[in-house]
This record gives C-alpha cells, sequence and structure tokens, in this order.
C-alpha cells in the first residue's frame, strides 16, 4: 500500500528522483530540460566564439596598424629608453572628484545595481581584465597600483593573462588598457571564508597624471566614519543576482553599518574585524557579482572634500536581499600591509614574469642584472657558489615564466639581421601587409611605442580564448548530461544547489550550481548556470593546455 503509493507519488513527480543513490531528497532535471539547457548552451558557446573572434581580431588589426606605422618610411628609431619615470604626481590629490560629477551623485542612488554613474564620475575605478574578458572592479590607490580583492585571482594568478582598464574621461575619453606586471595577494587570504580579500596588482606603467585616472585616497590617519554614515560604492557588476553585467558604471549610495548589526544578519560568517559591512536591511541597494574588488568610499568633509577608500567589495548573500547587506575588506585594518607592499625596494622583491620576459633575447640571462639580484641578496661576495646558485635560480624563475606566457609563438624573437638593418635605417618593410603570424613572430622594433602592450594584449587574448577559438564550429555543441538539485537545500530566492555535469566534445565538466525547480525560478537560473559551465570548460582546457575535444591546435 506504502509502496504504491509512493510509486504513484513518483509517477506525478514532474522530476525524477535521483535513482543511482535512492536518496529521496536529490532530484534530477528531466531530459527536456536539459535539452533546453544544452540548446541555449550551445548558443552561449556560438556567441562566446564569435566575441573571442572579434576581440582577437581588433587586438591583431591595432597590431598591424601599429607595425606599419613603425614600418613606414617616416619612421625612426626612437631614443633610448628615458631612465624609469619619477613617481607621477597628479594635479589633484587623492579622492577628489571632479565638481559636476560630485553633484550629480551626491544626492542618492538607488535600487540594486544603483544608477548609471555619468561618464568619469568615479575616476579611481578600474576593471580587471583576464584575457579581455571584465572580472572585478578594482580602485587606483597610487600611480602604478590597483587594489582589489583577492578571490577574483583565484584559479587565475598568472599576470600575463591580465589587463587592467583604468577610467574613462568626463567626456567619454576612451579608457585606456594597461598589463599587469604583479599581483600580490594577502598572504592570510583564505578563500574559505575570504577573510583578508585584498589583493594589489602592480601596473606594467604608471598611470599618466595628465590622463583622466586619478588615485583615491587610502585611510592612511582618517578613523572610520560611524555607522550610518552613506557611503558609495561602484563597478559594472551584474544589475541583480544572477542578472547581466552593467554596460557602463554604476553606482550606489549604501550606509555603513555596525559591527554587531552586520555580524547578527550575516552571521558567523563575518569576521567585524578585517570585514565591514554596507547596505539596507530592507534590501534593494547593494553590489553585485562583478562588482568585486570595487571601491566602497566615504566622502570625508572638508573645504575640498576627498573620498577614501575604507572597503573593497567581497562577498554577499545574494544581491540586494532584505537582511542581507553587502561585505567588504576593511581597508583601514591592512593599511600596513599596503604601505610596506608598495614602498618595498624592487631588489627585495622576486622579478615578475613581465619584467623577465620584456628583456631580450629571451632565453638568456637578463642583461639587466638588476633583475636577478633578488636571488643574489643574501650571498656574501658577488662571484661563487652562492652568486652561481642566485643566477640559476633567476634563470629557471625565467624559463618557468616562459612557459606560464599565454601564445609563445608571439614572444618569439627570431631576430634577423636584415630586418633589424631595415627597421633602424627607416627604410620601408615588405610592401605586403603583415599576416595576423607575421605580426606576431617578428622582432620587436626597439623605440616603436605602444607596440610592446599591443603585442602583449593580443598574446594575452589568444592565449586565454584558445579554448574557444580552436574548436571547429561543426564541434560547437554543449551537452548538459545531469543536473542533480539537492531539495534540502533551498535558498531566500528560491534556488537549490545542483551537481552539474555537461559535456563540449570529448571533454567533461562537474560543476555545483543553483537551480530553480519552477518554471520561474528555472528560467532565472539557467544563465548563471551556462555561465558556470562555458566557465567550466574554460579553466578545464587552460589546465590541461588543449583546447576542447583535444583537438590540435589550429595550423
Ligand atoms: N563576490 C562578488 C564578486 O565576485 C561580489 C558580491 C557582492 N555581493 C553583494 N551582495 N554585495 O563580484
Amino acid at each position: 500500500m506504502l509502496l504504491a503509493a509512493l510509486l504513484l507519488w513518483l509517477l506525478q513527480c514532474p522530476l525524477e528522483p535521483w535513482s543511482a543513490h535512492a536518496h529521496p531528497l536529490y532530484t534530477r532535471l528531466p531530459p527536456s530540460t536539459l535539452q533546453v539547457l544544452s540548446a541555449q548552451g550551445t548558443q552561449a558557446l556560438q556567441a562566446a566564439q564569435r566575441s573571442a573572434q572579434r576581440a582577437v581580431k581588433r587586438v591583431a588589426t591595432e597590431l598591424q596598424l601599429k607595425l606599419h606605422e613603425c614600418r613606414g618610411p617616416d619612421w625612426r628609431p626612437a631614443p633610448p629608453a628615458p631612465p624609469p619615470p619619477a613617481p607621477a604626481s597628479f594635479a589633484r590629490p587623492c579622492g577628489e572628484r571632479r565638481p559636476a560629477a560630485a553633484n550629480v551623485t551626491r544626492a542618492h542612488g538607488r535600487i540594486v545595481g544603483g544608477s548609471a554613474a555619468p561618464p568619469g564620475a568615479w575616476p579611481w575605478l578600474v576593471r580587471l581584465q583576464l584575457g579581455g574578458q571584465p572580472l572585478c572592479g578594482g580602485v587606483l590607490v597610487a600611480a602604478s597600483w590597483v587594489l582589489t580583492a583577492a578571490h577574483c585571482f583565484a584559479g587565475a594568478s598568472n599576470e600575463l593573462l591580465w589587463t587592467v582598464v583604468l577610467a574613462e574621461g568626463p567626456r567619454g575619453e576612451p579608457a585606456e588598457e594597461v598589463p599587469v606586471n604583479r599581483i600580490l595577494s594577502h598572504p592570510k587570504f583564505d578563500p574559505q571564508t575570504f577573510h583578508s580579500d585584498l589583493a594589489l596588482v602592480q601596473l606594467w606603467t604608471p598611470v599618466s597624471p595628465a590622463g583622466p585616472a586619478r588615485p583615491v585616497c587610502l585611510p592612511q590617519a582618517s578613523p572610520e566614519p560611524p555607522a550610518g554614515t552613506p557611503c558609495a560604492i561602484a563597478g559594472w557588476g551584474a544589475l541583480f543576482e544572477d542578472g547581466p553585467e552593467a554596460e557602463a558604471v554604476r553606482e550606489a549610495r549604501v550606509p555603513l553599518l555596525s559591527p554587531d548589526t552586520c555580524q547578527r544578519a550575516l552571521g558567523p560568517g563575518l569576521r567585524p574585524s578585517s570585514m565591514l559591512c554596507a547596505g539596507y536591511l530592507a534590501g534593494g541597494i547593494d553590489s553585485c557579482q562583478g562588482d568585486s574588488g570595487g571601491p566602497l568610499t566615504c566622502s570625508e568633509p572638508g573645504p575640498r572634500p576627498r573620498e577614501v577608500l575604507f572597503g573593497v567589495t567581497s562577498w554577499g548573500d545574494g544581491c540586494g536581499e532584505p537582511g542581507k547587506p553587502g561585505v567588504y575588506t576593511r581597508v583601514a585594518v591592512f593599511k600596513d600591509w599596503l604601505q610596506q607592499q608598495m614602498s618595498a625596494a624592487p631588489s627585495t622583491r622576486e622579478p615578475s614574469c613581465m619584467e623577465l620576459l620584456a628583456q631580450d633575447p629571451p632565453e638568456e640571462y637578463p642583461a639587466d642584472a638588476r633583475l636577478c639580484a633578488f636571488y643574489a641578496r643574501r650571498c656574501p661576495l658577488p662571484e661563487g657558489a652562492c652568486a652561481r646558485l642566485a643566477r640559476q635560480q633567476c634563470l629557471q624563475r625565467r624559463r618557468r615564466c616562459a612557459l606560464a606566457r599565454p601564445a609563445p609563438s608571439l614572444w618569439e624573437s627570431p631576430e634577423s639581421a636584415a630586418r633589424e638593418q631595415r627597421l633602424d635605417s627607416g627604410t620601408p618593410a615588405s610592401p605586403a601587409a603583415p599576416t595576423l603570424c607575421d605580426s606576431g613572430a617578428s622582432p620587436l622594433p626597439e623605440g616603436c611605442p605602444g607596440l610592446e602592450p599591443l603585442r602583449q594584449k593580443l598574446a594575452a587574448l589568444q592565449g586565454s580564448h584558445a579554448w574557444i577559438l580552436q574548436v571547429p564550429s561543426e564541434r560547437l555543441a554543449m551537452h548538459f548530461q545531469e543536473v542533480l538539485a539537492d531539495l534540502s537545500s533551498k535558498t531566500l530566492t528560491g534556488l537549490f544547489r545542483a551537481w552539474v555535469q555537461a559535456g563540449l566534445g570529448g571533454r567533461r565538466v562537474a560543476f555545483s550550481g543553483l537551480v530553480g525547480l519552477e518554471p520561474a525560478t528555472l528560467a532565472r537560473s539557467l544563465p548563471r548556470l551556462l555561465v558556470q559551465a562555458l566557465q567550466a570548460f574554460r579553466s578545464a582546457a587552460l589546465a590541461e593546455g588543449k583546447p576542447l575535444g583535444g583537438l590540435p591546435p589550429a595550423s
């Protein structure tokens, strides 16, 4: 009798219970839903491939134009590189906003994701891109330093793949993209708890004081403002939970909350000594996915009000949910670490891959011995066993860096004396337009300003998009094989934790996500699952260093 009733219930249940483990708290999405997911996944893949092709093509074209420009009849080699620039000094002190921008946004900002910020309103807000894809926000805190969240680099700490897009100007002057020289995650960052979720990113070239980007103030002496102070958040993050990313910067005002209120709202996951929370317990206004690493600034009053960075966007429970304010890394607590890192003498730090690889010729001991001084810092004598070992260590690091660079062919410099000659004498190069391959593998003409960042950008793009660029379009189909939802894990937004298995080409990935089990919640959860699946395929391909489907790289 009981068995019959159970059977009847099973038959009525639109979702098949998880038979493999015979656990009543799991349910498997039916094949029809998997089909819908697969079809949408395939579309997402096609879109991702198109956008990767566009991104690579755009930079390849820029690079070709630059090469033409440098090899053209009017090109002359630039004079030797100037000594390292003195620290840039900005005309305005830190944290100053343009008066118009400050007026526009002082009054309010409301609704999840806030309101659109006028161009140039947040001159210190930057965007961190992995292989050309925006992933996180960041905050310019000095001419060469960006502060962001350490969790942005989880699984992608290779600085050769990252670039920073600086703030655009007030009249929409285009934003500058700068390669990353070094990523310094806080040594105590814990990816499980998000404790010490802070990282410093050193830019390859300092920000020009003549440009629109300028640094925010760090809370050196300023005491943290009291609870209730309205502060500002800004970023390109999602407009609502699981929603699309904003096309332009958005901003909102959120009040700081007391440590007690934060702790009550968010429970033991919140560590008030190094995290602060801000927002409205009623919900509605908050930062969201993609805003991580961005600023929470509070205005310090005075004749010339300045914005001081008290928080860096870190985590939240959903976005704008009632009773769940956003959590920000408490910057003031880390000010000594920040100061130490930003003022450290170059010889106290291991040379970065960017520094080592920027040296020519590529596979030899760096011509600039200062780069390797770090390894010999404890050697009693400039020659001898210790110094030899130091040399070896430096060489080894350089080799490791060479392996980590995204597209080796773009970095190889088969130095051709004839071509060097041609470039040096300013005679036009071969009339044939350089192909993508040619422009990548050709030697770097010294003194061609802007060429190196473009080459790096192209290399990074090709490396990070290789996983999808190399899949033939007829193989571009995603198959969702199984989605198992844990019925006991319903969130406040009506979603369930789920174990997802998907395939693309010969590759299978599995990850956990959130899924809705009713039509409305299911529809809402699909985009996020698709994004996660794409990310899982990309990480799997990058980790194995092979394109999807195990195909040989395109020739
Ligand atoms: N961790 C998110 C990110 O990586 C930021 C989440 C902020 N969430 C919030 N509800 N305030 O972008």
